[in-house]
């Protein structure tokens, strides 16, 4: 078989790559303040919920730990993160979990009307301009009428560190060479204010934003996760900068250690936005008023955030 084609700029096969999504998984449900913080945001008793380009599965193993009547399908490009997840979900018992091989740019082998709502976090590192809409369209196939979409994305971050807004500004002009931006001059991702516009156009109702915003300074309980994610990312993305044509390995290499040694510095301040972007399918003409609808959901426990 062949195949999919890989948009990603990091190997999704790669240990290490493994390694930092499973420590960004838990950074970001934690920073973001838990599994669905959002107002309004609500699942039915036994809903069935699809989370895409799911990495290795932190949020949906977790969610599907804290709704054990609800169904949650991870998807992912990576055939390593696909079978690690699924050893999670086994090792903790977790029959309500699954998770397999998919390429979230090409069409689903899920039936309409199928989810009660679908998630996703950190796509805008593969995804195409033009695959939004052709992914948001799948999602208001699968979902049942009144399902919620629910995306987060970010625009990296914002730091007193002038090596490491270099390293970043090199993997943001990068991706606009490569085609994979939304931003007019190639100095942000550029998604996150295209979002929520997509999300309507794509024919969802009730759209809304919220944003979330990690502090990462020195000093803070985040620093050292968010640092140890951009000394595996920074190293990992290089072949990508170097095909692009942004520097030579040496010259990156030398903006590395230079951006790593500012991020330890006692006077480094950080913060990572991340912005979520949640709309609802309408309901069916004839669908009952809100209170005669299934049962909401209770999470077996409140999760810290
Ligand atoms: C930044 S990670 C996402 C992290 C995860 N959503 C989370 O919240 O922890 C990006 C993931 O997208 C996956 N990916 C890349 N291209 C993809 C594609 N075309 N279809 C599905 N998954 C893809 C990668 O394998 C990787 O696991």
């Amino acid at each position: 078989m062949a195949e999919p084609e890989n948009t990603y700029p990091i190997d999704p096969e790669n240990a290490g790559e493994l390694a930092r999504l499973m420590q960004q998984d838990r950074l970001l449900t934690e920073g973001m303040g838990g599994l669905l913080p959002e107002p309004g945001i609500t699942l039915p008793e036994r809903g069935r919920v699809l989370d895409l380009a799911c990495g290795p599965g932190g949020w949906a193993l977790e969610l599907a730990f804290q709704y054990p009547k609800a169904e949650v399908i991870g998807i992912d490009i990576s055939r390593q993160v696909i079978e690690y997840a699924r050893a999670q979900a086994w090792s903790r018992g977790l029959e309500n979990a699954h998770f397999e091989v998919m390429n979230v740019m090409e069409p689903l082998a899920f039936e309409d009307g199928s989810f009660d709502l679908i998630n996703a976090r950190l796509m805008c590192a593969f995804m195409l301009p033009g695959a939004w809409p052709k992914l948001l369209a799948e999602c208001y196939r699968l979902l049942k009428p009144g399902g919620i979409v629910r995306l987060t994305e970010t625009e990296g971050p914002w730091c007193s560190s002038l090596a490491t807004e270099q390293y970043w500004g090199l993997i943001y002009e990068a991706f606009k060479r490569a085609g994979q931006s939304f931003s007019p001059n190639g100095r942000r991702m550029g998604i996150s204010p295209v979002l929520p516009r997509l999300v309507r156009q794509a024919g969802f109702e009730e759209v809304r934003v919220r944003s979330s915003i990690i502090e990462w300074s020195m000093g803070t309980e985040a620093h050292y996760a968010v640092f140890k994610d951009y000394l595996l990312g920074f190293e990992l993305i290089q072949p990508f900068l170097v095909k692009m044509g942004m520097a030579t390995k040496e010259e990156l290499q030398r903006l590395y250690q230079q951006a790593v040694a500012e991020m330890q510095q006692d006077d480094f301040c950080a913060l990572w936005p991340l912005i979520t972007v949640w709309g609802h399918k309408p309901p069916a003409a004839d669908e009952d008023e809100p209170e005669t609808r299934e049962e909401e959901a209770q999470p077996r426990a409140e999760v810290e955030g």
